[in-house]
């Protein structure tokens, strides 16, 4: 083999080493750049005749377009490695099975009073709101429930360490009858020194709070209260309205309701609703869905109206309990454990 050969094949093996374009090119160098042995070769030919540079040159030619022609295969080689391995790193899989963007969707309880909420606006009632943080004259007193009133401990209050202006402890509303009397006390001033005022008709939804849990009860729950007061309004315009909004609200007519006698110091009569349905899994056992009671003369005057003149009801419905049965839940606290395989379910 001649020397020119045999440059070639050390061209190529110092090529074939080369794991990288940069050691690529520096070999490169070795053979091909200005101070590489191609270039001496072409030198060493000066003391050469012009006979001998002829054939020399074209042998040294030949010699330099192999080693060209070997650096650019493994330049494409290295460049086609390059490409497969990021190829790999960047593989899809378009058998996998794909990733669906998942819908959000309304918390099972807000869907039912948004359905709560439908219903009593067509049958005219104005909604409102209110606060959750409450002071006792409105949470307890106002509603015929004073400081040191047996019924007081009916309920389990949550107490915020911060007073009201009486000097009393914030409660976290344990019901939402005091939107009974903050809206009443509203729609008074708003038609005071009028002749006469529209019937006052709202319900009042929200977050209530108890110390109370098992799997009926949760410390925070939802209620609505509803109230009716106008000049002629009988317990009789509560069963009916009642009857209505419940037999909408479970979308069947073959469910009945009963009022049972009760005790609430804001109302008087007072009468728990139960409701039986006469069909479907619950079908035959009555059920307790919410307080009622005409509102006690003496809440009546709370709210800036003349119980002589004013009359009417208001109920206070559990929320929870509504959507339990609506949907088949037997565990209150499912609604608040913020599952999605639980949630998920009601989209
Ligand atoms: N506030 C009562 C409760 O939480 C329910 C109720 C509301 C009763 C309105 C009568 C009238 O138990």
């Amino acid at each position: 083999m001649n020397e020119l050969d045999t440059l070639v094949d050390n061209a190529r093996a110092a090529f074939a080493k080369a794991s990288a374009p940069a050691d690529l090119e520096n070999a490169k160098a070795q053979f091909l750049g200005k101070s590489g042995r191609i270039t001496e070769l072409m030198k060493g030919m000066a003391q050469l005749s012009v006979e001998e540079k002829k054939s020399r040159g074209a042998a040294i030619n030949v010699a330099k377009q192999a080693i060209e022609a070997a650096l650019n295969e493994r330049r494409q080689q290295l460049a086609d490695e390059e490409l497969n391995v990021q190829l790999r790193a960047e593989a899809l899989d378009v058998t996998l099975p794909g990733r669906r963007r998942v819908g959000g969707g309304l918390h099972p309880v807000a869907r039912a009073q948004e359905r709560i909420e439908a219903i009593f606006s067509s049958m005219g009632f104005d909604v409102a709101d209110g606060p959750e943080i409450e002071t006792d004259w409105y949470s307890f007193t106002s509603l015929n429930n004073p400081p040191n009133h047996p019924a007081r401990s009916m309920q389990d209050t949550f107490y915020v360490d911060m007073k009201d202006e009486d000097g009393l402890l914030l409660n976290l509303r344990p019901h939402t009858s005091p939107m009974q009397v903050r809206y009443a006390q509203a729609h008074a001033k708003k038609y005071a020194g009028q002749e006469s005022m529209p019937d006052i008709r709202v319900i009042a939804p929200g977050r209530t709070y108890r110390v109370d849990s098992d799997a009926t009860h949760s410390p925070m729950f939802h209620q609505v209260e509803g109230l009716w007061i106008g000049e002629n309004v009988s317990f009789k315009d509560l069963k009916v309205m009642y009857l209505d909004f419940i037999r909408a609200f479970f979308e069947t007519d073959a469910l009945k309701l009963r009022f049972r006698p009760s005790y609430f110091p804001f109302t008087e009569p007072s009468a728990e609703i139960d409701i039986m349905f006469e069909h479907g899994p619950l079908a035959g056992r009555w059920l307790e869905v919410s307080g009622s009671g005409q509102v006690h003369p003496q809440v009546v005057r709370n709210m800036g109206l003349d119980p002589e003149r004013y009359i009417g009801f208001a109920f206070g419905s559990g929320i929870d309990r509504l959507a339990m049965l609506r949907y088949g839940v037997n565990d209150l606290r499912l609604f608040f454990d913020g599952d999605l395989r639980f949630l998920s379910q009601f989209q």
